[in-house]
């Protein structure tokens, strides 16, 4: 009787685990979303026949203070069965493309990580409408131009680092109206 109650038991948590963890998906758009921003950043390896919060198939990599291929997830909506991207960090990843202009299809992105790739051109001015960014890291890359003013509309933004790339002109007087911001770094 104990043993019957034991394999139950077990049945009934391998099953809920299985549901917890698999049960939440991607938004379809979101999916597009990154297929899209993918294709821009060079990006190689993420296979979309697995759902990208699933935390595995390559959506989340082992990471370490240099190297980090993750994509995050929150998948609380809805009752647990939808999920939306909040951080997408991809360090030292050999990325050789540019940066997305759509970010805003990710509603939801709090963090993009890009640090120590050989992404170049330019930060689209769209980036300031992705009002949802606290963190942006662009430290390491081949990006040039001006730093787009329109960053300022990031109300939230803790954190803006882009470091060592080519960027020019002047930096732009509306970040000083950045209030939440904690870590800006420039140096080039
Ligand atoms: C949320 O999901 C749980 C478990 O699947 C279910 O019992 C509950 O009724 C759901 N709530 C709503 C508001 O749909
Ligand atoms: C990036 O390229 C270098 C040199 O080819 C290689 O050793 C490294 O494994 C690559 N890294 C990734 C994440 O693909
Ligand atoms: C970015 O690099 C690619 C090749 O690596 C080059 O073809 C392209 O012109 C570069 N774009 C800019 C804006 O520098
Ligand atoms: C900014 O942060 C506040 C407090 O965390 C939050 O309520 C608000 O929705 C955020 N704004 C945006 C545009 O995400
Ligand atoms: C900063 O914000 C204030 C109040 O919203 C505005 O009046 C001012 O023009 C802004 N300064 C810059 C440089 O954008």
């Amino acid at each position: 009787m104990l043993f019957l109650r034991l394999v139950l038991g077990s049945i009934f948590i391998v099953c809920c685990l299985t549901t917890l963890t698999n049960g939440a998906t991607l938004a379809k758009d979101e999916v597009e979303a990154l297929k899209s921003i993918g294709k821009t950043l060079g990006k190689a390896g993420w296979d979309f026949g697995f759902d990208p919060c699933s935390q595995r198939h390559g959506w989340v990599d082992q990471s370490t203070r240099y190297y980090a291929n993750n994509v995050v997830c929150d998948c609380s909506f809805n009752n647990n069965t939808i999920c939306h991207v909040v951080q997408i960090v991809l360090k030292a990843q050999n990325l050789s493309g540019t940066l997305p202009l759509n970010l805003n299809n990710l509603p939801f992105l709090q963090e993009i990580d890009l640090t120590r790739n050989y992404l170049n051109g330019t930060i689209p001015p769209e980036w300031g409408s992705s009002t949802g960014l606290i963190s942006i890291s662009l430290l390491g890359n081949r990006l040039t131009g001006q730093i787009p003013a329109e960053l300022a509309n990031l109300r939230n933004l803790t954190s803006l680092v882009l470091e060592n790339n080519g960027f020019s002109g002047i930096l732009p007087a509306e970040l000083g109206n950045l209030s939440k911001i904690e870590q800006l770094l420039f140096l080039s």
